[in-house]
């Protein structure tokens, strides 16, 4: 079993033979590796070689460039150590692992159309499902190579249930999978939970919960967990959804349940990107980000800000967030869907 040494920081770990990779094995270990994407897309996981021999598992993964591999830098999401290694990488106690991943086996209960493209998964595991609201998790689904992350939609649980909304990306590999051909009962290991972005029931502040797309699956557990929790009664929770169709609205019934909690008060707020989306549309229009503007500019500053969705949208709200409304960046949570 393969020994690596962070070089910069003395801390080392061992890749055991379930670890897929060099991230999940030292986060496994309980130490603090930098990343974000778990999926090859963001870069937060680079390393630097220094001493051994890796496998990369994909080789053309987004973000790692040309300069990059030059330098000897690569993904720590998707190198597998195939000799003891000596590497530098940043570290850091936010990176830590709040709860530990593990790898157990899913059975699929149930999966209901929400829109034209997203459908809402749920699974079953035989133990309590043990997650923070706003986390993911990867699933390695039948017949696709490399494993795919997904948020929880729903709360963590004693009945063991993983619920997910995921939208159907076409020719995707995995949701072709999960879409077409996973049956009720059919079988597939999850990996996790994993993210930052979860929510802090702890800060005093009023929460924005920003999604996009099909990152409405972490929004959805980040405010049914506050408006569930008595500790957050009297905070307001304004959540925005941006689609680009009046069709890709959704979560509205969701949210309206949650008005007879016992904590947060949640407001829904939605906006279509479309230009062309004709006078049928009565509602408020543009992106998302202007949408959130236009509604609490100049009052962001004071809010916990939670964010999912397609890197572009993620992108655009942190710009604004931050340069725009001095939101400090310690109150703004993010996943991008690479
Ligand atoms: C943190 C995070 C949370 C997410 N949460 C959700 C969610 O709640 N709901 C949702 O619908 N989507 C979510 N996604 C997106 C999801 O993980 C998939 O990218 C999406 O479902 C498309 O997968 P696909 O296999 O169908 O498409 P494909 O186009 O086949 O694959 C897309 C993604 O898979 C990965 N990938 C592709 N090829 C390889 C390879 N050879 N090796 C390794 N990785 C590869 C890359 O990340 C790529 O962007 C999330 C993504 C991230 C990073
Ligand atoms: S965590 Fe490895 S690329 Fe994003």
């Amino acid at each position: 079993m393969p020994l690596i040494e962070i070089e910069n920081t003395g801390e080392r770990f061992q890749q055991n033979d379930i670890d897929d990779c060099i991230l999940r094995a030292g986060l496994a270990s309980g130490l603090g590796l930098s990343y974000e994407c778990n999926s090859g897309g963001c870069g937060s996981c680079k390393f630097e070689l220094l001493e051994g021999e890796v496998e990369t598992l994909w080789a053309d993964a987004p973000g790692l460039s040309a300069r990059d591999i030059k330098k000897n830098r690569r993904l720590a999401c998707q190198s597998r150590a195939l000799t003891d290694l000596r590497i530098k990488m940043h570290t850091a106690p936010e990176f830590c692992l709040p709860v530990l991943a593990k790898r157990q086996s899913l059975s699929l209960l149930e999966r209901r159309a929400v829109t034209d493209d997203i459908a809402e998964f749920r699974f079953q595991v035989d133990n309590e499902a043990v997650f923070l609201p706003g986390q993911y998790a990867l699933l390695h689904v039948p017949g696709v190579d490399s494993p795919r992350a997904y948020s929880m939609s729903n709360l963590p649980n004693q009945n063991g249930e993983w619920a997910f909304w995921i939208r159907r990306v076409a020719n995707g590999a995995a949701t072709t999978v999960l879409f077409d051909q996973l049956r009720r009962g059919d079988r597939l290991i999850l990996d996790g939970p994993y993210g930052m972005a979860y929510l802090r029931p702890d800060s005093p502040r009023d929460v924005v919960c920003i999604a996009g797309g099909s990152g409405i699956s972490p929004m959805l557990s980040i405010a049914r967990a506050a408006a569930s929790d008595p500790a957050m009664a009297g905070r307001r929770l304004d959540f925005f959804f941006g689609g680009r169709r009046p069709a890709d609205l959704c979560g509205q019934l969701e949210l309206a349940e949650l008005s007879r909690g016992p904590g947060a008060l949640v407001t829904y707020h939605c906006s279509i990107s479309d230009p062309d989306v004709g006078s049928g549309w009565s509602g408020e229009r543009g992106f998302i980000h202007e949408l959130v503007q236009r509604q609490l500019g100049g009052q962001l500053s004071n809010r916990e800000c939670y964010l999912a969705g397609p890197p572009p949208m993620v992108q655009a709200t942190q710009r604004a967030l931050l340069l725009d409304e001095g939101v400090s960046q310690d109150q703004v949570h993010f996943d991008r869907f690479f």
